[in-house]
């Protein structure tokens, strides 16, 4: 294990098909006024709003609602929060949705007293908050960004064609989330295999770095064939439970803090992602698909040990008789027969992107440098057209 660190993560899990049983006793610990949060209308064509609203009203609280939060939730729908949060005051958040619901409310909890404009504060300049934070809770609906349990909250500005993420510290990771699987039933098909590789994507973020023998390496390798295994599953029968429970647990590991620990990591492919994201507004997995193949394929030469080690004991690609490069990119064949199965977009022109796009994608991109190979921009570009 590299360097020196501390663990723990500040978030209470409730799993299983009966967690929302659970919500009033966490409700209980906080005052009186509540901020709903919630998207653009999954909530309300099942019960699940209904039984929220009864809750909290069982509860005796005061519900401010804030719905229509859109997928990649904007920098002006974050100003609009900001002003229901600190207008009435209120004591919890309460999240109900995906990834962008989450990250929203949690970007909201940092903003809204924060005194300056939280865009500039948080995603341009990095700062980490010093005002009053307002506790967040959430009850999850659409698996994939383990924002459930970390302290990531993702923000697009559209006028300035960004998206960025802030990680947060402990004191902004929910103060609670309830992970029901049965809740991720009514996700459409592509929203779901979006949501898997997503977390397929954060596991190799924090796996293809690095040349030490590494724990959470090992752990990784483990999340990755289970998710393999559940996810073909999954797209065949929505309705397993042992699939889909499977695929919820192992989202919220794949990125909360655990298997970064105690080594490099990457993120470039989130980079690129974050940027097409920024000029297509696309599904955040798919972003993450179209370029990973491309992008993994340039890096590869820089660390095929690594990428021989991912072709064996995640694939169970044979390597007698064949050269390390060889056994690295079967690694990657075999991923992309997934991919293909799974049905996640595997260009980026099946997001919308044009070839005239990739210049102004590329100066969204942010680079970072714990990987196998620090991008330049020929590199970028490079990596952008084969994704096209
Ligand atoms: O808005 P509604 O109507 O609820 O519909 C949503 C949305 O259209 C729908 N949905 C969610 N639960 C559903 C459902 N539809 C039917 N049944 C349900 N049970 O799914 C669509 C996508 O939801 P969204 O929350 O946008 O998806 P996701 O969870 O993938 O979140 C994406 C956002 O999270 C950020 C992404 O960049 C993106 O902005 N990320 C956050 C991270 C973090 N906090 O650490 C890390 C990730 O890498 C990622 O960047
Ligand atoms: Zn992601």
């Amino acid at each position: 294990m590299l360097g020196n660190f501390s663990y723990s993560n500040p978030t209470k899990l409730y799993f299983g098909e009966n967690s929302l049983d659970y919500l009033s006793g966490e409700l209980a610990k906080y005052g009186k006024n509540v901020m709903l949060v919630y998207g653009c209308g999954s909530i309300k064509k099942s019960v699940l709003y209904d039984k929220i609203i009864k809750n909290l009203k069982d509860c005796g609280k005061a519900v401010f609602e804030d719905g229509g939060v859109m997928p990649n939730p904007t920098v002006e729908k974050l100003n609009d929060g900001c002003r229901i949060a600190k207008d009435n005051s209120v004591d919890l958040i309460l999240a109900v949705g995906g990834g962008s619901v989450c990250d929203y409310s949690k970007a909201v909890s940092v903003s809204a007293y924060c005194g300056d404009d939280p865009w500039e504060k948080y995603f341009i300049r990095f700062e980490e908050p010093t005002c009053k934070i307002i506790p967040v809770g959430c009850v999850l609906t659409m698996v994939g960004t383990g924002s459930e349990m970390n302290g990531g909250s993702v923000i697009t500005n559209h006028a300035q064609k960004l998206k960025i993420g802030h990680v947060f510290g402990d004191e902004v990771f929910p103060k609670f989330s309830i992970l029901n699987p049965v809740l991720t039933y009514t996700l459409p098909k592509y929203q779901m295999v979006a949501g898997i590789f997503d977390i397929a994507s954060h596991i190799m973020e924090q796996y293809f770095s690095g040349t030490d023998d590494n724990t959470s390496d090992y752990l990784a390798e483990g999340l990755f064939k289970s998710l393999v295994e559940s996810s073909l599953v999954a797209v065949k029968e929505p309705e397993n439970y042992e699939a889909r429970s499977n695929i919820m647990w192992i989202a919220t590991w794949a990125l909360n803090t655990l298997i970064a620990k105690g080594k490099t990591t990457d993120w470039e492919v989130h980079m690129l992602g974050q940027a097409v994201g920024a000029h297509t507004d696309a599904t955040h997995g798919m972003t993450l698909s179209a370029v990973s193949l491309p992008y993994y394929k340039y890096i590869l030469p820089y660390g095929v040990n690594k990428f021989k080690r991912f072709a064996i004991n995640v694939w169970g690609v044979n390597p007698a008789g064949k050269d390390d490069k060889a056994v690295a990119l079967e690694g990657l064949k075999e991923m992309e027969k997934w991919m293909k199965k799974l049905g996640v977009a595997l260009s980026l022109s099946e997001l919308g992107v044009k070839a005239g796009d990739i210049e102004g994608i590329a100066d969204s991109t942010l680079v970072m440098d714990g990987g196998y190979k620090i991008l330049d921009r020929a590199g970028i570009v490079e990596v952008l057209k084969a994704s096209l």
